[in-house]
């Protein structure tokens, strides 16, 4: 194994660590908090960060097992260190300090979103640059044109709530648990995408940035205006498919339209709304009629997990031991794109 990069992520509600050599995945463990915090319909940061604090030297350990490693054969240890929950991500970055401190190894800081465009690139994917990545989670929702992988360029990104924000809001106001994608996806299955007429948010040609504070505004107003009526299982339905389709068809056409326009080859998904089938079934019929590739990692490469930050620390600068001690985590991102 040439190189292998032990990768560290606790940005969110995932704890979670992985070897990484080159494009391959060694191994790659992930520990879900999502259940502790189901019960109050979303991430409580505090509880994020005392449960990091318990778990993360266990999945540290069983990356390394499952790789058949020691810390003393990795060349350097990588971290999520922004954007995030500033509790949930310290905790990472000063047990990867610690670690290769420790081991006298060269810390790699990454940002989260350069690991979710950067998930592509491993095997099986592989998907070299050019290409335009679209990253769509329960926090961020953002276009890239990447043209080189060390240094990806915002295109554009949502002005309000993140897309699976939207999608477990109204979910929310349908009476579906938390989170609400899977449950929203299942319920419109049954109904019809055009029940409803939601508004999509910027509309217009060139337009590469999303809001989604309008549609989750009116499917609220419809919802309160059957007033306690419980919905029929049917009218449910047909909103859930009338409100995915206004989060996921700004997703797809947007992402089409700036590959066309950049003239890149390919297009790639990431983050955990990947795995809704009404937006691949979209993106894949656009890219079908633009003839472009369309790369999707595996699910478990869309959601959070530490071999996508393995696969960015690729493309970031090292820093030497012992020269990172006064480094720190950052909340927020950057404003215009990647830190690296
Ligand atoms: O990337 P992720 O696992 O966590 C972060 O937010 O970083 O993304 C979670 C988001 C949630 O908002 C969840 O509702 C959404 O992804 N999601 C889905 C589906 N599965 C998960 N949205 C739509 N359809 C799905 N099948
Ligand atoms: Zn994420």
């Amino acid at each position: 194994m040439t190189d292998p990069i032990l990768a560290i992520e606790t940005s969110c509600d995932e704890t979670a660590a992985a070897v990484v050599a080159g494009r391959t995945i060694v191994s790659n463990v992930v520990a879900s908090q999502a259940e502790l915090h189901a019960p109050y319909g979303g991430v409580v940061p505090e509880v994020a960060a005392r449960h990091h604090l318990g778990t993360v030297n266990g999945v540290v350990d069983a990356a390394l097992d499952g790789a058949g490693l020691t810390l003393g054969d990795v060349r350097a240890v990588a971290v999520t260190a922004r954007p995030g929950l500033i509790g949930a991500l310290l905790i990472g970055v000063a047990t990867a300090k610690a670690i290769a401190y420790a081991a006298r190894k060269p810390l790699v800081m990454v940002d989260h979103l350069h690991g979710h465009i950067a998930a592509s690139w491993l095997d099986p994917v592989a998907l070299d640059p050019p290409f335009v990545s679209l990253v769509a989670s329960g926090g961020h929702t953002r276009l890239d044109l990447v043209r080189d992988l060390r240094t990806p360029e915002l295109l554009g990104q949502t002005i309000d709530d993140a897309a699976g924000e939207a999608i477990d809001k109204g979910a929310r106001l349908l009476g579906l648990p938390y989170p609400g994608g899977p449950a929203l996806e299942r319920l419109a299955s049954t109904g019809s995408r055009t029940a409803h007429e939601f508004p999509v948010g910027l509309r217009g040609a060139g337009v590469r940035d999303f809001s989604y504070a309008g549609v989750k505004t009116a499917l609220l107003y419809v919802v309160r205006e059957r007033g306690d009526d419980p919905l029929p299982e049917g009218e449910r339905a047909d909103l859930a498919a009338s409100y995915q389709e206004a989060v996921v068809r700004p997703l797809a056409d947007r992402l089409i339209a700036a590959a066309v326009d950049a003239g890149v080859p390919a297009v790639s998904l990431g983050g955990g709304v990947a795995a809704n089938g009404r937006l691949r079934e979209l993106v894949a019929e656009g890219a079908a009629a633009a003839g472009l590739r369309l790369a999707v990692p595996d699910r478990s490469l869309c959601t959070d997990n530490a071999a996508m930050i393995g696969a960015a620390a690729q493309f970031t600068d090292e820093i030497p031991w012992p020269e990172y001690l006064a480094e720190d985590a950052v909340a927020t991102a950057p404003p215009g794109g990647i830190a690296a």
